[in-house]
């Protein structure tokens, strides 16, 4: 059997990452990944249990509990934990806004990790686009493509404003801000580590964005 060709796409929010690496999944008939969506789904979980986010001792007692479900169809990938599709919910700005707090407890970060290499391994395409912000560094380092996606800051934010229509473009592109600053402190998406390919899709729109990752695979995997 041969093995499934990882494709490591790592980047701040807004960057494209999610959006992006779906439609190169589709184009290439592979599978995809949304690995921020377990972040999110666990932070959801955790809001539900009413636990403290920020109370790191309680969120690693949860984690036995959770029982996390999700597709790796490009084109129909939804959430589960339990029998809850948490699809939409997990999206919602109360959500979002606790995700860095459960992010940064590193038990969660190798729980997660674990779960990762486990979907990835039970893939049945050729291969898969697994995308998040650690996915180059920790998750899949030895991947054969690797993938920094990028795009300066006002543009990421803009990209962002026009998605959540009706919530001020101030207080998105603020959130954002903090977000990714916590985030950075934890793991480095900003730069690109040693052998990974920047693709920087600020002057980019979205068809010319999947045509250059889709390049980048061309090259490194030869497919
Ligand atoms: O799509 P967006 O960029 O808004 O975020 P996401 O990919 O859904 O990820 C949500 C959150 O999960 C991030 O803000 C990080 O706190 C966390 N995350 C992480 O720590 N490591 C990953 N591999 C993926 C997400
Ligand atoms: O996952 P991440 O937070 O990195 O970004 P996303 O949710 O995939 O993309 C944010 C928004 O930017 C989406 O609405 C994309 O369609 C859009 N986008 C764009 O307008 N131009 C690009 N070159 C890339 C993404």
């Amino acid at each position: 059997m041969t093995e499934t060709i990882v494709v490591a796409v790592d980047g701040p929010a807004g960057s494209g990452k999610s959006s992006v690496s779906k439609a190169a999944a589709r184009r290439l008939g592979w599978a995809y990944l949304d690995t921020g969506a377990a972040y999110r789904a666990l932070s959801w979980y955790v809001v539900e249990r009413q636990v403290d986010p920020t109370d790191a001792a309680a969120v690693i007692d949860a984690l036995p509990d959770f029982d996390y479900r999700i597709g790796t169809d490009p084109a129909t990938s939804h959430v589960y934990v339990g029998d809850t599709d948490v699809t939409e919910a997990i999206r919602t700005p109360e959500v979002t806004a606790v995700v860095s707090a459960i992010a940064r407890v590193p038990e969660v970060r190798a729980f997660l990790t674990g779960l990762f290499r486990g979907i990835i391994r039970k893939t049945d395409r050729d291969g898969i686009v697994v995308e998040g912000r650690d996915i180059t560094t920790v998750v899949c380092p030895d991947a054969p493509v690797r993938i920094l996606l990028t795009a300066d800051e006002a543009v990421r934010m803009a990209r962002r404003s026009a998605e959540l229509a009706g919530h001020s473009a101030a207080h998105v592109g603020e959130a954002l801000r903090r977000r990714d600053e916590a985030d950075a402190r934890v793991v480095d998406f900003m730069n690109a580590a040693d052998g990974v390919t920047t693709v920087d899709s600020t002057d980019l729109d979205f068809d010319q964005t999947v045509d250059a990752v889709i390049q980048v695979v061309q090259k490194a995997a030869h497919v």
